[in-house]
C-alpha cells in the first residue's frame, strides 16, 4: 500500500512567528500518527527558521512510525544525523533566501561529494534518500552515488499552469519512477502535492511513499490535523 509521510515544518513555522512554545510540532506528529500517517518528516534547516534541534531530538523519542530527517549536505547536519539516528535521511539543496526547497539536488555534477557524504550515514545503518528532479541523469547518478532511495520532486508538475504543462511534467515523473525502480532504488515523491493533484501521482505503481506538508497543514488549520491526514489517506487510496 502506498504510504503517506507528513511534513510538520509548518507547525514549527507558526510557533516561531512568536518564538514561543505553541503550536508544538511534536503534538502534531503524535496526532498525524494517530490519524494513520506512516511517517513524520522534519527539515532541520541551517538557519533553524522552523524546526529546532529540540524538536528533532524529541521526535526521535516520540515518533513510532518512521522519522525522516530532511537536511542539507553539511558537516553539521551529518554530525546531527549520526547522533540522533532518524530512520531515514533525505538530502535536499538549501538556499537561505528560498521560501521552501525549490529544486532537486544536483547529484550528477557532484557525484563524488554526494557519494562521500552519504557513505558514513548509510554505514551507520541510516538509509539515505536524494531529493531529485524527475530527470534521468539525476536518477542514474543517485544510484551511482549509492543512495537507497530517491524522492522525485513533483513541484514542477504541481505548479504546471495548464494541462499541457502538467501532463508533460507528469510524464517525466512516471519515467523517472520507472527508471529508479528498474535500477533497484526505492521511490518516494513529493513537493506541492495537494488533495487534487496527488491522485495521479498516487497511481504510479513504482512510487512507494508520498511526502506531503503544506496542503495537509493548510487544511489542518481549518479542519484539524487528524481529519486532514485522514482526508489525504482517502485521496491516495484506491
Ligand atoms: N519533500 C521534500 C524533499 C521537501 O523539501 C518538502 C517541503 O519541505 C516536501 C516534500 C513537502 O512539500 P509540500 O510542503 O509542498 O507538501
Amino acid at each position: 500500500m502506498l504510504r503517506l509521510s507528513v511534513n510538520i515544518d509548518h507547525i514549527a513555522t507558526i510557533r516561531q512567528a512568536r518564538r514561543g512554545v505553541e503550536p508544538d510540532p511534536i503534538a502534531a506528529a503524535v496526532l498525524a500518527e494517530l490519524a494513520g500517517a506512516d511517517g513524520i518528516i522534519m527539515h532541520l534547516r541551517e538557519d533553524r527558521r522552523h524546526i529546532q534541534d529540540r524538536d528533532l531530538r524529541l521526535a526521535r523519542q516520540v515518533v513510532r512510525t518512521k522519522l525522516n530527517l530532511e537536511m542539507a549536505a553539511t558537516d553539521e547536519m551529518q554530525h546531527i544525523a549520526l547522533d540522533v539516528r532518524p530512520d531515514i535521511v533525505t538530502l535536499v539543496p538549501e538556499k537561505r533566501e528560498e521560501l521552501t526547497t525549490e529544486g532537486g539536488l544536483e547529484v550528477f555534477a557532484r557525484m563524488d561529494s554526494v557519494k562521500k557524504f552519504i557513505g558514513p550515514i548509510q554505514d551507520a545503518g541510516i538509509p539515505v534518500s536524494l531529493f531529485v528532479d524527475p530527470d534521468e541523469q539525476q536518477i542514474s547518478a543517485a544510484k551511482k552515488a549509492g543512495a537507497a532511495w530517491v524522492e522525485i520532486h513533483t513541484g514542477a508538475y504541481a505548479n504546471g499552469k495548464n494541462d499541457r504543462e502538467r501532463n508533460e511534467e507528469f510524464g517525466k515523473i512516471v519515467e523517472s519512477a520507472l527508471l529508479a525502480a528498474s535500477l533497484g532504488l526505492r521511490v518516494g515523491a513529493g513537493h506541492g502535492l495537494n488533495y487534487v493533484n496527488v491522485k495521479a501521482v498516487a497511481r504510479i505503481r513504482e512510487v512507494e511513499e508520498l511526502n506531503i506538508g503544506h496542503s495537509i497543514i493548510s487544511r489542518a488549520s481549518l479542519v484539524g490535523i487528524e481529519r486532514a491526514v485522514r482526508d489525504m489517506i482517502m485521496a491516495i487510496s484506491n
